[in-house]
C-alpha cells in the first residue's frame, strides 16, 4: 500500500522544538505497527518565511499539500516579526477554512501523576471533549473602521453563523456524545446577551436534539460554563461551542488539568475531501523559546490523534499509554514541576512506544 504522506509544518517558536519530538514518536509508532509514512518537511507557514518573502505561504501552497493525508502542525506566531492577525490569517486560519476543517476536536483529560490546580480532583474526574466550530462564527474579516484616528472612530467586526456550518458541527458533537458512555452534551451559548446569533444557535441545537433522544442536552451560558469548568469539571462529557467560545474553553479546560502543554487538537474535515490538521492547542510560547523546556506532549498526543484519524487505532493507543506512563513515573517538564527537557520527554515516550507488545 501507498505510504501515508504527512506534511510536517513546525512554524515558529517552540513549534520548532516540539515538532521533532512529535515526529520521533509518530515514526516510532509507525515502525512498531508497520505503518509506512513519508514525512514532507515544510519550511513555510512561519514568520521567518514571511521575513524572507513577504508572505506566510507560497502561492501554490494548496497544490503542495492539498493531496497529503494530513498536516502535522506546530505553532505559528512571532509578533515581534509579523503582527499576529497577519501570520495566523496567512497560515493556520487559512488551512482551517480552505481545507474546510470545520470540527476542532480538543480532548481535556486529567492524568495520573499530574498535579491538578483544582483542589480534590482525581484522574477520571476530568475527561471530556471540547468540540469547537472551526470555520466561521466570530472569526471573520468582515467589518472595518471609519473615522479612523478621530474621536468619532467606529470599528465593526461581524460574526457569521450559517445554518450549514452550525448544523454540521452540532451533528458531529451529537454523534460523539451518543458514542460515549455518559451521552451528555453541553451546548455553550450566550443567548441572553448576544441576542441574534446565540438564540438562533440554541434553536439549531434544539432541532438537532430531537434526532438524538438518547443524548442528554444541557445549554449553558458561556460565562457560567467557564465557572463550572473550574468548580465542577466532572459534569462535562462533550461540550460544543462556537469558534471563539470554543477557543477560550480549550485553554481553560487544559489549564484545569495542570498545563496547556498537554492539550492536543484535531482540525477535522470529517468527509475527507481535504487533509485534516493536527496541532497542539498552545502557541509558539516566545517566553520559553530557546530554552529547550517546552512540553512536547501536546504535539505528541496530536500525532496520536492523527494516526487514529488515519485509521491506526492501535498506534494511537500505544502512544497514549506511553504518555500516561511517562506522566505517572516522570520525567516531567517544568510546566509540570519537573526539570526535564523537551527532548528527554520525547525520548522517554518513544522508548515506551517501542516496547509495546507487537500487534
Ligand atoms: P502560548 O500558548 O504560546 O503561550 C502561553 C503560555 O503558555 C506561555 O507562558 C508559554 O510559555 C506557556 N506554554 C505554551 N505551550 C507550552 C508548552 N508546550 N510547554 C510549556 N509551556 C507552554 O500563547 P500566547 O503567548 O498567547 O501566544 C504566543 C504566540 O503564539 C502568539 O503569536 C499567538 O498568536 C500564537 N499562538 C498560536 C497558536 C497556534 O499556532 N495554534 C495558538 C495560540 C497562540
Ligand atoms: C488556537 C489559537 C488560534 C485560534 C489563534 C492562534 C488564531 O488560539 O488554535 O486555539 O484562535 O484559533
Ligand atoms: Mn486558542
Amino acid at each position: 500500500t501507498k505510504p501515508l504522506k504527512i506534511a510536517v509544518i513546525p512554524g515558529d517558536g517552540i513549534g520548532q522544538e516540539v515538532m521533532p519530538e512529535g515526529v520521533r514518536v509518530v515514526a516510532a509508532a509507525a515502525r512498531r505497527f508497520g505503518i509506512a509514512i513519508e514525512f514532507d518537511p515544510i519550511e513555510w507557514a512561519s514568520c521567518d518565511y514571511h521575513e524572507r518573502t513577504g508572505s506566510m505561504m507560497p502561492s501554490d501552497w494548496k497544490a503542495q499539500v492539498g493531496g497529503h493525508d494530513a498536516l502535522y502542525f506546530g505553532a505559528v506566531g512571532w509578533p515581534a516579526k509579523v503582527p499576529d492577525h497577519v501570520s495566523l490569517w496567512g497560515s493556520l486560519l487559512k488551512f482551517r477554512r480552505e481545507f474546510d476543517q470545520y470540527v476542532n476536536l480538543r480532548p481535556v483529560r486529567l492524568f495520573e501523576g499530574v498535579p491538578c490546580p483544582l483542589a480534590g480532583r482525581q484522574p477520571g474526574d476530568i475527561d471530556f471533549f471540547v468540540v469547537r466550530e472551526n470555520t466561521e462564527g466570530e472569526y471573520t474579516n468582515l467589518g472595518g473602521r471609519i473615522f479612523e484616528g478621530t474621536e468619532r472612530e467606529i470599528v465593526i467586526q461581524e460574526s457569521v453563523f450559517s445554518r450549514r456550518g452550525t448544523d454540521r458541527v452540532l451533528r458531529y458533537a451529537f454523534e460523539l456524545a451518543r458514542s460515549r458512555q455518559r451521552r451528555q452534551l453541553t451546548v455553550a451559548t450566550k443567548s441572553n446577551g448576544i441576542a441574534i446569533s446565540m438564540p438562533w444557535w440554541d434553536e439549531r441545537a434544539d432541532a438537532m436534539a430531537r434526532g438524538y433522544p438518547e443524548v442528554i442536552v444541557d445549554k449553558q451560558h458561556i460565562d457560567i460554563l467557564c465557572a463550572r469548568f473550574v468548580l465542577q469539571p466532572q459534569r462535562f462529557d462533550v461540550v460544543v461551542a462556537s469558534n471563539l467560545f470554543g477557543d477560550i474553553l480549550s485553554d481553560l479546560g487544559p489549564a484545569c488539568t495542570g498545563t496547556i502543554g498537554l492539550a492536543p487538537s484535531a482540525n477535522l474535515n470529517p468527509e475527507r475531501n481535504f487533509p485534516s490538521l493536527f496541532e497542539p492547542v498552545h502557541g509558539s510560547a516566545p517566553d520559553i523559546f530557546g530554552l529547550g523546556i517546552a512540553n512536547p506532549i501536546a504535539m505528541i498526543w496530536s500525532g496520536a490523534l492523527m494516526l487514529q484519524f488515519l485509521g491506526h487505532q492501535a498506534a494511537h493507543d500505544a502512544i497514549l499509554r506511553a504518555i500516561e506512563l511517562t506522566l505517572k513515573q516522570g520525567p516531567l517538564t517544568p510546566d509540570l514541576g519537573g526539570t526535564a527537557t523537551t527532548a528527554q520527554i520525547g525520548a522517554a515516550i518513544e522508548e515506551i512506544v517501542l516496547r509495546q507488545p507487537a500487534p
